[in-house]
């Protein structure tokens, strides 16, 4: 089916739509069973075909121009999916806008601010037309600091991570639209994640990613399986292998891990042709492959070759069943067979005009429209996200928040906007960035085009005129870090250096230093400037080795935080609003110190097998890692961030246990519900502390509460802490607060792969809170 070529009626139709979308509120989610009953009825009146068409994704076309889709089914009124990513924004289209990414979203500690992003997105999704948003990611967690895509998740703490699927996952879905978590499991490396081919015509596997099961349900399914529970209506397996066999295809980690534990009652999708076989596949547990028959990759497994093997009996039609009902149970669930709003055309002309060039053929079938605008209010909560995420490193000789200064200096080639403009659908898109132009998001099908942008440097101007002061700026870091820039006349009160580290999808970072000499352009800037403060944008962890520079008196790590980048910043840095962000990462003194290294083999390679990641540290990343390693300093520890005031803690921790003494394993009888056994999600201890703002400003204190399992009674490998709480909270001068922490089964358990099951140990479990992983302020010790 094609558009109508008529300008008008496109026009027309558009804002249609656009009302439609904006009016249409979607419907309270139908539970699990009530959609699944609707899904079993729809599905017993397809045919087989109509049923792989279900199950067998294809590349955007016709009416449905999104990178996934699974065709309509007219004649019983289905009128097919659009999957479009994600996870920070509606990516390939126009009018919308580019959210925070998720390392920010995870650098805010604020359980109110990820529903309320989640919300946001899905409404722009919704708008677009687009029921199915590939996201939100908790692979890879950052597990490698060069990670390519660390920044689309929330960090390497599965207890954060989990927590921002879940608020992430509800706020989406309370807009009606679908969430895929992803990259399901251990997809931690971009170097080699996908197969290749050699000249010889040997086929390389992709990287094998080796996890024994207690790391697996401690740290990287931790994640998923509050995406579950919170009711996701996918998973996406990743590109990689998981102990020997591809993701998608690895029944033990779909089957028996996420639909038999985890009760996982939704479907099951490919990353874009990480499918590699039919049968296998759909017997393990694929329950919908994408993008299936790809005009791209020109390969697939399902359509076709799944009606084969059905017919043949490799595939069992009570298994077609489950997969088709399964693609459709989150359809109902979520109430998209009423009102759902049509793909916006535009996104059409995009894709077809970014993917295959105008002069296409195709461009005829999707003429340029106006894209329909979506994106609402948004701003707002962006910007709110993008402050709030922000982490304070370093603050000295009172530098922030800025008062009466009025000359100020804005250096860097990370200040302004891209030279690369707005107009590309992906820009920088190899491994490391454009040179010139602020960094909000990451490359890669996470990226988001610009509608709007607000750059630091826009930002700034406009603040520093308002009151009259002046700026002098030089982006060019060459000419800044070079040596030619000797003096800067007059010398500024303030130099704000702005500093930049890209990461995409496809390749990992090639170290974790800020790019474009960034090093010397603080050496240089701190010579001149003995007022300079320092602003990075980056995916994660960076190496700051001019941190201790005297004249750098401030550093405010603000990660990728979306189009109000610039406004999210000035409302810092003028204390408009408090940094209130906190490390969701470690900051290490060297690259060496942080942990394992990517596995990079030296060409040839000639061994199908040889790619392997054995993931011997078992939970011990990141602060865990570091705890493991006495001697070993962080730079900036996970959970650090310093406020523009300061709290203090009561040494009195209060632990109460929730009906008694604690049986070690979760009440079966109690049954199962998406993210498995409903016990371990019972709260069974509530941890108090009281906390006081003793400074001079209101501002917002983050809580941390980890605990220490026995170490006699658990078997080796148990990380010395982990994190099993967190409250952000504000506070006025003086006020004083208490904060209760509820933890729950899972939470004081560890899993024991003997019997397959999560135990809560005996002996005394130490219970600690603090501002940081590192400074902890009240603890006590409980037998439970
Ligand atoms: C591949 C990426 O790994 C995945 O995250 C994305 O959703 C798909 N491509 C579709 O663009």
């Amino acid at each position: 089916m094609r558009f109508p070529k008529g300008g008008s009626l496109i026009l027309f139709a558009t804002a249609l739509q656009y009302i439609l979308a904006v009016d249409a509120i979607p419907r309270p989610p139908l539970s699990w069973a009530e959609a699944s009953e609707k899904a079993s009825t729809f599905v017993s009146q397809l045919t087989t075909v109509e049923k792989v068409g279900l199950v067998t994704g294809a590349y955007g076309s016709g009416l449905l121009p999104c990178v996934g889709t699974i065709a309509p089914i007219e004649r019983l009124g289905f009128d097919g999916l659009c999957l479009s990513d994600g996870p920070a924004g509606v990516a390939r289209s126009d009018g919308v806008s580019v959210f925070a990414s998720g390392i920010t979203v995870a650098a805010t500690w604020d359980r109110r601010l990820m529903y309320e992003r989640g919300l946001a997105l899905g409404q722009e999704f919704r708008a677009k037309g687009s029921h199915v948003l590939l996201g939100p990611s908790a692979g890879p967690m950052g597990r490698h600091a060069r990670g390519g895509r660390n920044w689309e998740g929330f960090g390497p703490d599965p207890y954060l991570a989990g927590v921002a699927m879940s608020e992430s996952v509800s706020g989406i879905q309370a807009a009606g639209v679908q969430t895929v978590s992803k990259h399901y499991i251990g997809n931690e490396q971009e170097t080699q994640r996908v197969n290749s081919t050699r000249d010889d015509g040997t086929i390389i596997e992709a990287i094998s990613a080796n996890i024994d099961d207690r790391t697996l349900h401690e740290l990287y399914l931790w994640p998923f399986a509050n995406a579950v529970h919170a009711g996701t209506s996918s998973v996406m397996c990743g590109y990689n292998r998981v102990n020997g066999s591809y993701s998608c295809a690895n029944s033990e980690i779909l089957r028996k891990v996420l639909k038999e534990e985890l009760a996982f009652p939704g479907y099951i999708v490919s990353d874009w042709d990480a499918t590699h076989s039919t049968e296998d596949t759909a017997n393990a547990g694929l329950d919908m492959e994408m993008p299936g028959n790809s005009t791209v990759s020109g390969t697939y497994y399902f359509g076709d070759s799944l009606i084969q093997a059905i017919n043949a009996g490799r595939v069992s039609m009570v298994r077609l069943d489950d997969m088709a009902r399964r693609v459709m149970v989150p359809y109902f669930r979520l109430g998209q067979d009423v009102g759902f709003p049509t793909p916006d055309p535009s996104s059409g002309a995009l894709l077809v005009t970014y993917t295959y060039g105008r002069g296409s053929p195709l461009s005829s079938l999707y003429p340029e429209v106006p894209a329909r605008d979506v994106r609402g209010n948004h701003a707002r909560g962006i910007r709110e996200l993008g402050a709030a995420g922000t982490v304070l490193l370093k603050n000295v000789n009172g530098a922030l928040p800025l008062t009466n200064e009025t000359s100020f200096a804005v250096f860097g080639n990370d200040a302004p906007d891209p030279t690369l403009g707005s107009v590309y659908l992906v820009y920088g898109d190899d491994a490391v960035g454009n040179e010139m132009g602020t960094l909000d998001i990451g490359g890669g099908s996470g990226t988001v085009r610009h509608t709007n942008l607000v750059s630091p440097l826009e930002a700034i101007r406009k603040k520093v005129t308002s009151i009259g002061g002046r700026l002098q700026w030089l982006f060019d870091n060459k000419e800044i870090a070079d040596g030619r820039f000797r003096s800067i006349y007059p010398v500024p009160q303030v130099c704000l250096l702005f500093l930049k580290a890209f990461a995409t999808e496809g390749i990992d970072r090639a170290d974790i230093d800020f790019q474009w000499n960034a090093t010397m352009a603080v050496e240089s800037t701190a010579e001149l400037c003995p007022n300079t403060i320092v602003v990075t944008h980056s995916p994660g962890v960076a190496l700051m080795p001019w941190a201790e520079n005297e004249n750098v008196t401030a550093i405010l790590a603000a990660h990728y935080p979306g189009e109000e980048t610039g406004n999210s910043l000035a409302d810092v840095l003028w204390g408009v609003v408090e940094p209130s962000g906190r490390l969701p990462y470690t900051i290490p003194r060297a690259a060496s110190h942080y942990g394992p290294p990517l596995v990079e083999l030296p060409e040839p390679v000639t061994d199908p097998n040889a790619w392997q990641a054995d993931f011997v540290e078992g939970q011990m990343i990141d602060y865990r890692h570091f705890d493991a390693n006495v001697g070993l300093e962080p730079l900036y520890e996970f959970g650090f961030g310093l406020s523009y005031t300061s709290f203090e803690m009561g040494q009195a921790l209060h632990v109460e246990l929730v009906g008694g003494p604690l049986e070690p394993v979760a009440d079966h009888s109690k049954g199962t519900a998406p993210g498995g056994l409903i016990d371990l999600w019972s709260t069974v201890a509530v941890v108090t502390v009281n906390v006081t703002n003793s400074g001079h400003r209101k501002g917002s204190a983050v809580l941390q509460l980890y605990i220490s399992l026995p170490e006699d009674t658990t078997p080796a490998g148990t990380p010395v802490k982990v994190l099993r709480g967190f409250e952000k909270v504000v506070l006025k001068v003086d006020e004083t607060r208490k904060v209760k922490f509820k933890l729950l089964r899972r939470d004081l358990s560890y899993w024991d792969v003997v019997n397959k099951q999560w135990i809560i140990p005996k002996g005394p479990i130490r219970f600690m809170a603090g501002f940081s992983s590192r400074d902890i302020r009240a603890s006590s010790e409980l037998t439970v």
